[in-house]
This record gives C-alpha cells, structure tokens and sequence, in this order.
C-alpha cells in the first residue's frame, strides 16, 4: 500500500507542477498568475475540489506522442464562493500554452455539465492560445462542444467568463455567449484574428491590447463587462457579483439584510435634480441614495455611459438597475445602450432579479450613422426584453419621458408593475420647443413678435402636458412621489410583487431582433 500511495503521490505531484517551475516563473514574469493560483484567489479557502487530475491526451500526430501535458492544460472542478457551491475551469498556459485539445475540452465539458446537473455557476478562466494545432479537427470539436454547452446552460446556470491572458480566434465565442466576461488590463487579450492576419489581409497595423486589450472591449466593442486593473481586483469583482445571483433559474437570489431601513427618507433627493430641465446631473447620485447602503455594482460602467445599468439590493432583495444617464449624451437611446440595457434585463429576468428602471431621457438619438446602423432593429431589443420580463418590474420616471423612449423606458404598455413618477416629470410626444414648433407653427409664424408667440406658446404647452399628471390621469403612473420617499415606496412596492405570478402561452422560443 505504502508504494501505491508514494505513487499517487508523485503522480499528483506532477500534476500540481503544471508545465514546470520555469513555465510557471515566465508566467508570474508576465503578471499573469497560475491557474491553481488563480482558483484559490477565487474560491473560499481550502474549498476546492479537483476533478480530473490524471486525464491525458491521446494525441500521437506531429510529437504529440513525446508531449506530457500535465492536467490537459486545464484545471478543472467545484469549491465555494461566499459559501455557495460553484464550479470552475481555468486553463494552465504553462502546459502546451493552456491550448484546447480533445481531452482539454473534454474535461472542460464534464465540468460544465457538472454545474448544470447540480444548478450553480461557472465560471471559466481562459488563458490559451486557443485550438491546439496538432490535434486539428478534435480541437475544434472541442470548441463546438462548449459552445453547445454554453448556450444550452443559458438562463439556467449564471455563466461567468475570466479572461487572463490570450483568448484568440474562435475560442473567444466561448466567453461572448456567457452572461459576464470580465477581463484584466494589461494581460488579456480578445480577438479573432490578430495583429499579423489583420496585416497581412488589410493592411491595418496594431498592437494586441489595441486590437483586443481590456480597455477595448469594455469601452469601444462592449465584448467585456467588467475589466479590473490585476487579477486580484477581478477575483474580488467576480465573489461580488455572485453575490447578487441566484445558483440557478429556478432559485431566488439571497436575501441580505444589511440593516438599511426600508422606509429611511431621503429629502437630498429632491436637491439633486436641476431647476433646469436641460441641465445634466448624475443618476448614479440618485441611485446610490436609493439603494442598500449606498451599494451598486454597476455593470459595464464604460460602455454606453448614456445608460446606467447593474445590480443593488432594496430591503435586501438584489434588484436589476437600468437608469438613463443626463450626464452622456443627455441620456438619449441609441444603438449600444439599447443592446447593453437588453442583454442586461434579460439576464435578470431569466434569474428571477426583479428590475427597477429609473426613466429621464429625451427619446433616441438622431442621425443618419444610427438610422444607417439599425436604431430600428436594436431599439426594438429594448421593448421586447422589457416587455418579456415576467420579473417584478419597478419604473420611476425622473425627468423627461418622451415619445418612444418614455414607452421604451418599462411604461405601463411594457407591463411595469407599479410607476411612481417625480413631480419634475415630463411625460409627452415631445419636447416643449419641439412640439409648439410644429402644433403652433402658423401662430407663431403670423405673430408681430414671432418670439415672444414661441416662447408664451412653449409655456402653454409646459402647463398643459410636460408634467405627470395627464399620465397619472389614465392611470399610466400609478402615483406621483415627493422624490424623498423614493426609497420606502420602491422597498413597499417590491416586498408587494415578490409574489408576481405571470404566465405567459406556451411557444419554443420568441425571436429577439438582433
Ligand atoms: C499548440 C501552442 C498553441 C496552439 C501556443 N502553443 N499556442 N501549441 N497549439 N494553439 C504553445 C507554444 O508552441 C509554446 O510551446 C507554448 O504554447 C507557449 O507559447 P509561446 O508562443 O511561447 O507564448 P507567447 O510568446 O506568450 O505567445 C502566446 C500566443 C502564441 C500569442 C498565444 O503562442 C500564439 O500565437 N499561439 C497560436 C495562436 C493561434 O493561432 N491559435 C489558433 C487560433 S484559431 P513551447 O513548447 O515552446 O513552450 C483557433 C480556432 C478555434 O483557436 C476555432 C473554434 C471554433
């Protein structure tokens, strides 16, 4: 017995090694750590459990038949995050430069599988430099393997991508049909084809992290939604969006008391909207003082600032936020901050995370290179996904309210549950100026003083329809709040919903624009 366990003892050993300590030293050199050393970053410590140590590829072409890859360049298995199971696979790029060969994905897809039957997360670490060229067609089998997987595990497990080095070619459709790609500056890399394919068919000369660094992807390509300076922040970021999350589809996300009084009155509020109408301000201030201890996890905060999105808790439940943003753009819809406000409702719908929507724009944003891009087809993501939601569906409408963006904004219409509205609320077709332009147009053009008639005619207007009231009187707002009790109606009208039952007929699936 003695000899079997010095054997399992140095096989394990050998295993631990990954590819070496001077692989493993030119990976720290790099800023990059291990993928041992990055599960236990991420993990509770002293939880995790390894699956598939001893798997081995059965490679022979081009020297595989010499090649020792230790763990398959993948360490695979489950341990806990704030005490709740979930499972993980980070790719070892000290072995064979962590790329996926038959058995690489074969492990990766056991674990997926794993996470799926037991409903928890997972999250999956890419550091690789993607199809293992000599295992040719079972590499990309392996990668239409965890596509497949990925896709299947959508809104039933919360699916969390890491990327922490390369992650090229096709191997990047992995992370992009998980809910959260999170990505480290200086180290990661997207793309798919590189700097030296581009050059050689267009010409174009760039750089890796210009093509496809942090800063890209979580500011011009939208690709990330999160990207932390080193790999400690980013694990740190990860532990505390699960926090928010259920395990799985069929669980509520937990409750956290963190004794901040639901019916706490916040008279500051009222101080942060301009006198202005035209005058921006920062929704962010507002949240924060709506929410639980002031905390919001905003989610891709440098992509379409001109919409604010993320997670927080009102009376300890995790909400979904969606805010226009009067500080970029005057908070206008257009083409990425509807895409970004989608996708982000239709995660917390499928997760049972109810959504407060916090509504002051102006309508979508004019011009030709929006028309020409598809505002059409994209803006309409944001009235399907809302509309779609059976999740609890909170709207106070702040400011400006107009025209299809106040519909788009989860109106009554898109079946918002309760609608409290500020008494600073404008909820028409159009702007004051814009509509006297057109319903006055004669008036003002036969006046002796056509600017004085403009003026008078846009005050009219003002008074008879840029405020809640009209709405209120259909009943299309529920009530009109001084903005000091914000909080405890919006903790009153959720602890009322979390009891929402809404079925909806039975079909395969809708057919999201997109
Ligand atoms: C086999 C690979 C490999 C790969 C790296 N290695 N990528 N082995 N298949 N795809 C090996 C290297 O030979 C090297 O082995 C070790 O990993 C470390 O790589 P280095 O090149 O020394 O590291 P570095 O200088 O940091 O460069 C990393 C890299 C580069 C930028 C990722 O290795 C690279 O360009 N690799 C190829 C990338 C690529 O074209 N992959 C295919 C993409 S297409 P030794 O023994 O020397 O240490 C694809 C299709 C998927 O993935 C389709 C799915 C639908």
């Amino acid at each position: 017995m003695e000899e079997k366990l010095r054997e399992l003892e140095e096989r394990r050993a050998k295993v631990l090694a990954g590819g070496g300590p001077k692989r493993v030293a030119a990976q720290h050199e790099k800023g990059k750590m291990t993928a041992r050393e990055r599960i236990e970053m991420l993990l509770d410590p002293g939880t995790f459990v390894e699956l598939d140590a001893f798997v081995r590829h059965r490679a022979t072409e081009l020297g595989m038949d010499k090649v020792d890859a230790p763990g398959e360049g993948v360490v695979t298995g489950y341990g806990a995050v704030n005490g709740r199971h979930v499972c993980v696979f980070a790719q070892d790029f000290t072995v064979i430069g962590g790329s996926l060969g038959e058995m690489h994905a074969a492990k990766i897809c056991k674990v997926m599988d794993l996470a799926v039957k037991i409903g928890c997360p997972l999250i999956g670490i890419n550091d690789s430099g993607g199809a293992r060229i000599q295992e040719g067609v079972d590499a990309l089998s392996g990668y239409g393997e965890i596509f497949y997987r990925n896709t299947c595990a959508s809104g039933v497990i919360p699916q969390i991508s890491v990327i922490m080095g390369p992650c090229a070619g096709g191997a990047v459709y992995s992370p992009a049909l998980t809910d959260f790609v999170f990505m480290t500056e200086g180290t990661s890399n997207m793309f798919i084809t590189g700097p030296q394919v581009i050059k050689a068919v267009t010409g174009e000369e760039v750089s890796a992290e210009d093509l496809g660094g942090a800063r890209v992807h979580s500011e011009i390509s939208g690709v990330s939604h999160f990207s932390f300076p080193d790999e400690q922040s980013t694990m740190e970021a990860i532990r505390k969006l699960l926090s928010y999350l259920p395990q799985n589809n069929v669980e509520d996300p937990p409750f956290v008391d963190v004794g901040d009084d639901p019916n706490r009155i916040d008279d500051s509020l009222g101080d942060l909207m301009p006198d202005s109408p035209n005058k921006p301000y920062d929704v962010r201030d507002i949240i924060t003082r709506l929410v639980d201890s002031s905390d919001f996890f905003e989610v891709q905060p440098n992509y379409a600032k001109n919409i604010v999105v993320g997670f927080a808790r009102l009376a300890g439940r995790s909400i979904g936020i969606i805010a226009n943003q009067p500080r970029y753009l005057a908070g206008v819809l257009d083409i990425n901050a509807s895409d970004k406000a989608a996708r982000f409702i239709r995660f917390c719908d499928a997760f049972n995370i109810p959504l407060l929507t916090l509504a002051d724009t102006a309508g979508y944003l004019p011009g030709v290179g929006q028309e020409h891009g598809g505002v059409i087809r994209h803006g309409a993501k944001l009235l399907y996904a809302y509309s779609e939601a059976t999740v609890p569906k909170l709207t106070v409408i702040l400011r400006k309210a107009y025209g299809g963006a106040y519909i788009a904004m989860c109106s009554r219409h898109l079946g918002a549950d309760q609608i409290f509205a500020w008494p600073t609320a404008e909820i028409a077709v159009m702007g004051p100026e814009g509509a006297a332009n057109i319903i006055f147009k004669k008036e003002i053009e036969e006046a002796s003083d056509p600017a004085a008639v403009r003026q008078q005619k846009i005050e009219e207007y003002k008074r008879s329809f840029a405020n809640p009231y009209t709405a209120a009187a259909r009943g299309y707002v529920d009530d009109v709040i001084d903005p000091a009790h914000t909080r405890m109606r919006l903790c009153n009208a959720l602890n009322a919903l979390l009891g929402k039952r809404q079925s909806t007929p039975s079909r395969k699936h809708g057919n999201i624009p997109v």
